[in-house]
Order: structure tokens, then C-alpha cells, then sequence
């Protein structure tokens, strides 16, 4: 193979709250020659996830959310070596937030134009790049082959995706809801938040989500939910009052922040406080500490419960085969919202991490989908 060269956003700077386009560098990089074992994949769909946030540099106080230490190394990068915890300066942008070798840390899908891998020919679409790049060289243990007949490739991200799966396992393994309770479901139009709000009406909950925006909460009630609240729009303690007057069994949080507070003070006794995502914390230490009066959950016999999807890859072939199924008969919908371009994938990120986008998965298209039939 002749050398190849790719374009790849690096980290540019420690980020000051949402990071936007000025905190990544879109370098070009040569790509190392294929290994036994390796595919060389020309990228698709980069999914977008607010989970990568955390991981990143801070410029400032880090929120209680983040792992690791330090505003990260701003020279000499070395990312061959990635730490699952932590991302630096001047070290490749990740898709997935882990970059381990299970199939479930990808982040990226695309169609492979060289192997050295018995499993994967030329023309094969796989699952499994990592990073915001253009062309990635990819391990083929840690891919998954792709049937564009059956579902369309970027499912590997948005419905089949890691989100999807987080809703489902939260949802399933920790809610321990019955028919007739009453759930509130933050970020409820989002990858994790939809399959949540699905699945509990499925179940016979009674479903409210919380969303930004009246054409986002539209969306959420065309899922099925009671009602949604448009925080960007309402006062969401009121409205919980008014549409929860005898409170929440299970709120399931995926924001943390000022609503986590807002729909803990209202949990019945024995309710459940699922914490599945802060995003409202990922771009600042300020709205994470909100404190949560620990007090009630004696007095109330509450439980609080987080949990990372990782831990679950073994309900993951369960997943997949319920959802795929589901979507074949129609039971359940998925939106997904596409940027154009590999150059839109700082402002995806960007608009993620402050909801400035139109609700479900985001996704950017990097070069064109051929897999598509016609
Ligand atoms: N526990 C795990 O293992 C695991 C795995 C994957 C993801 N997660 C977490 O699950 C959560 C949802 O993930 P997702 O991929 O489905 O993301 P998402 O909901 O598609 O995107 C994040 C959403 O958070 C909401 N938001 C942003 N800033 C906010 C603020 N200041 N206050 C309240 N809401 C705000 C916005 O939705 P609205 O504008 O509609 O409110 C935004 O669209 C994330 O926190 C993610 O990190 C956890």
C-alpha cells in the first residue's frame, strides 16, 4: 500500500465550557502502514456523544463528573497509548469514550479500502473506528461487520448504539418500574432519552419528559409520553407540580444539574433516582452541585443509582436483537439528525452539549453513503 494521508481533529487547547471550533485543530497525519489484523477504513457517520466531554482538557475548575486530573499535556502528545479517562492536548479526538478493544467503544462506522484482516474484505461496512478522522486504520477484533440490507449502517450509532443501549440497559436493569408508575425522563428526545421514554410506555408507565424546545417535546410526546416540559420555556418545578401532583416514582437523569434537584424534591417514597448522564455538568463545575439533601432518602426510603453502560457488554447481543426486531415491525421510532461534512463535527459537539440541536442522535456524514441502495 503507498503511504496515505488523512485529516483528523486534534485537541487544540484546555476548554472553557462548550467547546466550539476554535478548540480542535484539523491536522493531517500519515497513516501507519496496516498491521496483521487491521482494516483501513474510510469513515461515514461519526457519531456524536456528550460523554466525550468529561474526558476532555478543562481550562478550569473541573466538574465532580470528570475523571482524571489536570489540564492534560499541551506538547509531545503521544495517543497510541490513549487513557480511558482522559484525553490531552494534541491527542486525536475520540468518537467513543473508551477506546478499548470491545466492539461497544466504537464511534465511528465506514467502509474498509484495504484489510489484512481474514474477516473483512474490501468494500465491507464496519463499525468500530474510534476517532474524528477521515480514514482511521482500525483493529479487526474490535469491529463489527455491517449487513446494509438489514438496517441502515449508521443504526451502528443512533438506534444499536451505545446510547440506545444505555437507555435500555438503565432502563430494564435499574428502574425496576410497574405498570401505572409514574416516570420523568430528562434529555428525553436524546439517543438514551427516547428509547427510555419508548420503552417505559411499552411497559404501561406514565411517561413526562423534559426536553429544550416545543418542537423537541413535540417529538417526545409523538413517542408516546403524557406530557414533556420545555425547560428552555417553562418553570420545570411547576410543571412537575402540575403534572406529578403526587409525585415521581423513577426519574431517570440524564442532565444532573438543577433539574436533578427539581425531580428529586418530588420522588415519592420508594422512588428511584437513576443518574445516567450530567450533561448540564460536563461544561462547568458550577451547575453539578446542585447537592442533593441525603436526609430524604432515609426518610423516603428512596434509591439512587447510577450505572455505566461498559459494565453491561454482555447484555449487548440482547439488545441488539430486541431493538432490530422492534424496528423491523415498526414498534419503535428513532430520529437522528445529520450534519453534512467532516468540518461540522466541532459544531455537532458543540450543539449537543448545549442542546442546541433538534433532538436524537447526532451524527455527521464524512464522506458519502454508498450504502444506500439506488
Ligand atoms: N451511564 C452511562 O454509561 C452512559 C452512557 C452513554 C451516555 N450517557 C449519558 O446519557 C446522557 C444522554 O446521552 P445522549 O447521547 O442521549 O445525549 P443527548 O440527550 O442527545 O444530548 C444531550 C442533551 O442534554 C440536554 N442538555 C444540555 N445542556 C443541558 C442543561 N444545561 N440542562 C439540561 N439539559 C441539558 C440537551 O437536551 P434538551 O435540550 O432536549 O434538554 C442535549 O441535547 C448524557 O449525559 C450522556 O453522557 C451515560
Amino acid at each position: 500500500m503507498t503511504e496515505q494521508t488523512t485529516r483528523v481533529y486534534r485537541i487544540a487547547r484546555p476548554v472553557q465550557g462548550v467547546p466550539g471550533p476554535d478548540d480542535f485543530e484539523l491536522t493531517e497525519m500519515t497513516l501507519p502502514p496496516l498491521r496483521p489484523g487491521q482494516v483501513l477504513m474510510r469513515t461515514i457517520y461519526i457519531g456524536i456523544a456528550p460523554g466525550v466531554r468529561p474526558l476532555m482538557p478543562y481550562a478550569g475548575g473541573r466538574p465532580d463528573v470528570a475523571q482524571g486530573a489536570g489540564a492534560g499535556r499541551l506538547a509531545g502528545a503521544d495517543d497510541d497509548v490513549p487513557n480511558p479517562t482522559r484525553m490531552n492536548v494534541g491527542e486525536r479526538m475520540r468518537a467513543g469514550t473508551v477506546p478499548s478493544d470491545s466492539p461497544l467503544s466504537g464511534g465511528t462506522v465506514g467502509r474498509v479500502v484495504a484489510s489484512r484482516h481474514p474477516g473483512f474484505a474490501v468494500g465491507d461496512y464496519i463499525f468500530g473506528g474510534r476517532y474524528w478522522q477521515e480514514h482511521e486504520v482500525v483493529e479487526g477484533a474490535a469491529a463489527l461487520r455491517l449487513d446494509p440490507s438489514a438496517l441502515p449502517i449508521e443504526a451502528e450509532l443512533g438506534l444499536l448504539g451505545r446510547s440506545a443501549f444505555t437507555g435500555w440497559i438503565g432502563y430494564r436493569r435499574f428502574c425496576h418500574a410497574r405498570p401505572g408508575e409514574t416516570i420523568v425522563v430528562s434529555a428525553a428526545s436524546g439517543a438514551v432519552g427516547m428509547m427510555v421514554v419508548q420503552l417505559a410506555k411499552a411497559q404501561g408507565l406514565r411517561v413526562i419528559g423534559i426536553s429544550g424546545g416545543a418542537e423537541k417535546c413535540a417529538f417526545v410526546t409523538g413517542l408516546g409520553a403524557e406530557a414533556c416540559i420545555d425547560r428552555n420555556a417553562e418553570d420545570v418545578g411547576a410543571a412537575l407540580d402540575r403534572l406529578c401532583p403526587e409525585g415521581i416514582d423513577i426519574y431517570f437523569d440524564n442532565v444532573g444539574g438543577a433539574i436533578q434537584r427539581l425531580a428529586y424534591d418530588r420522588l415519592k417514597p420508594f422512588g428511584r433516582l437513576i443518574v445516567c448522564g450530567m450533561t448540564a455538568a460536563y461544561n462547568t463545575a458550577g451547575e453539578a452541585d446542585v447537592g442533593l439533601p441525603s436526609g430524604i432518602i432515609l426518610a423516603k426510603r428512596l434509591r439512587v443509582q447510577g450505572f455505566v453502560v461498559l459494565d453491561h457488554g454482555d447484555d449487548y447481543p440482547a439488545f441488539r436483537a430486541e431493538i432490530a426486531d422492534l424496528w423491523r415491525k415498526g414498534a419503535l421510532s428513532f430520529r437522528q439528525h445529520v450534519y453534512e461534512g467532516f468540518t461540522q463535527t466541532p459544531q455537532a459537539l458543540a450543539d449537543c452539549l448545549s442542546g442546541a440541536n433538534a433532538g436524537g442522535k447526532l451524527l455527521v456524514r464524512v464522506s458519502p453513503d454508498d450504502s444506500r441502495p439506488g
